[in-house]
């Protein structure tokens, strides 16, 4: 089982003990509810690194007032036993006023890739997330950290983040988890019912349709405003967006670059994010 501690001073000891021993260390932040999506990342980190410490923090920065912090899927012990399969060596499980004790003023707002797609709908959401994320970075001061491409918008701004602010973690990219039929991982999925479920397996595959329809030479205008229209024919309630975009940078698509299809849903009171690659030509 991984070790657990749950104060700074505690992972700041661990880290040094390892670095003493000549060991690398990667690190795989998330919000716990952990399913095979993070466990993938855990096994990409012990791949690159000697030792792998996972933080679990319901970061409620990342979070506004009217969103679903407080019914998020909380299940600290099952996620310790999926922590000792996967071989992770160390748990950091701060409480809230470890992270922001009272009088906590800071907040890093990162421009650049954090503009437009999730941030014209959940306008704070960066900022909770850079600032928790160079937090934990600065705290751990791991060599690696392992981020999913299911965030690919969270993905592209940790690495400006690092980038902007000369914090020496090499961010890794790790490819989405699936179910069989191709619904992305979530813990938001435990929130949605067995009719949901057969909505949200239409979400994949009217992206890489979309994808495919812009490498084919498709109008990106219409074939996207297609493809909102198409998600909500299939069953989904709203659609926030659905946008290509450089892959990079995510600056404007051009069909010269490497591109990347990105998009937002709602099924009921839940919201589902997505994104496929849309390759040059
Ligand atoms: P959370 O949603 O718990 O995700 C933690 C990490 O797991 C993120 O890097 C996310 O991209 C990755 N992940 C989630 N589902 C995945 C899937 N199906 N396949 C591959 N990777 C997947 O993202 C966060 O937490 C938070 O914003 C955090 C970065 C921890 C900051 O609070």
């Amino acid at each position: 089982s991984p070790r657990v501690v749950d104060s700074v001073a505690a992972l700041r000891a661990q880290v040094r003990d390892w670095r003493r021993d000549g060991l690398s260390v990667a690190m795989v932040p998330t919000m716990g509810a952990l399913h095979d999506g993070h466990i993938s990342l855990v096994r990409i980190a012990l791949e690159k690194a000697d030792r792998c410490v996972v933080s679990i923090f319901l970061n409620p920065t990342q979070f506004a007032p009217s969103e679903d912090l407080d019914k998020y899927p909380r299940q600290l012990a099952r996620d310790l036993d999926r922590l000792a399969e996967a071989g992770a060596e160390l748990a950091f499980t701060p409480d809230v006023t470890e992270m922001y004790p009272t009088g906590f003023a800071t907040r890093i707002s990162v421009g650049g890739p954090a503009a437009g797609l999730e941030s014209d709908f959940r306008p704070t959401f960066f900022d909770g997330v850079a600032t928790v994320v160079a937090k934990l970075f600065l705290q751990a001061s791991p060599d690696y950290a392992v981020f999913g491409e299911k965030d690919y918008q969270q993905l592209c701004v940790v690495r400006q983040l690092c980038r902007d602010l000369d914090l020496p973690v090499e961010i890794i990219g790790a490819p989405t988890v699936r179910d069989a039929r191709g619904l992305a991982m979530s813990s938001r999925n435990a929130y949605l019912g067995e009719a949901e479920l057969e909505v949200a397996r239409n979400f994949n595959v009217a992206l890489r349709q979309t994808a495919a329809a812009l490498a084919a030479g498709g109008d990106e205008g219409s074939t996207t405003a297609e493809a909102s229209r198409a998600l909500v024919k299939v069953g989904f309630d709203k659609v926030d967006y659905v946008a290509a975009r450089e892959s990079l940078t995510l600056a404007p698509w051009r069909r010269d670059r490497d591109g990347r299809l990105l998009a937002a849903a709602w099924l009921g009171k839940t919201r589902l994010i997505d994104n496929v690659e849309v390759p040059s030509t």
